[in-house]
């Protein structure tokens, strides 16, 4: 059994509204509304993680509905908590990812059955990017070594669990199973697949869409 975790309880601080940026609208629907729809369309069961205050709102996509941390992380858990035992595959999902589509899950969890522990989309880095300390470059790192990494992130989910346990924090999941040691296979990301971080990558989600959808 594969289950998903969306995750939609960060405050979008960065985003800068009111209302968390996952109930932003695009095209009628709302981030975290795409987000589901990919990761339902994906995987026997999906755990919707969100802030105390939305926990009331009905999620019709989420077989179940739980509240966060308050980083990233220590929501991941507390969503992890939530899997059945008996799903092997586990696939966490940024709710400020919507344009990520259902394929790109069934990529990443099919490396899982392939034998994989876990699996991350990745796209080649466009900008140079430069190590920087009190405002000096001190190095310019080789790109074509880089790639700039999206969820859906699929797990072992015994591997995931096992990375999550000692309560550590990361930007992503898979930086927490390489400290365990284990192997992270990169498949294709999706340009598209833009993480709504800023008000403008929402004017960018909705000019791909005009282009003709996530791909
Ligand atoms: N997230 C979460 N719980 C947190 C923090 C983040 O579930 N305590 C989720 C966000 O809702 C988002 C995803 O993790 O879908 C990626 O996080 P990010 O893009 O950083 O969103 P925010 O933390 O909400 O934004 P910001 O960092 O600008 O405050
Ligand atoms: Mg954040």
């Amino acid at each position: 059994m594969i289950w998903s975790i969306v995750l939609a309880a960060g405050s979008g601080t960065r985003y800068g509204r009111l209302v968390p940026k996952q109930y932003e609208g695009l095209r009628g629907r709302r981030l975290v509304d795409w987000s589901l729809d990919a990761a339902a369309e994906a995987s026997d069961g999906v755990v919707l993680v969100v802030a105390g205050e939305y926990r009331e709102q009905a999620e019709d996509t989420a077989d179940i509905v739980t509240t966060g941390g308050s980083t990233r992380a220590e929501s991941v858990r507390r969503g992890l908590a939530h899997v059945p035992a008996d799903a092997e595959v586990v696939i966490v999902h940024d709710a400020a990812r919507p344009l990520a589509t259902a394929a790109l899950f069934a990529a990443v969890a099919a490396q899982i059955s392939e034998g994989a522990d876990a699996a991350v989309p990745g796209i080649p880095v466009t900008d140079t990017i430069k190590r920087v300390s009190a405002g000096i470059v001190r190095e310019t790192v080789e790109r074509s070594e880089l790639a700039a990494v999206q969820t859906p992130q699929a797990f072992r989910a015994e591997v995931l669990r096992r990375a999550h346990a000692a309560g550590a924090d990361a930007t992503d999941d898979a930086a927490l199973v390489e400290a365990l040691g284990a192997e992270v296979v990169v498949v294709p990301g999706e340009t598209a697949n833009l993480k709504i971080t800023h008000p403008h990558d929402l004017l960018v989600a909705e000019a791909v869409l005009d282009e003709g959808g996530r791909s």
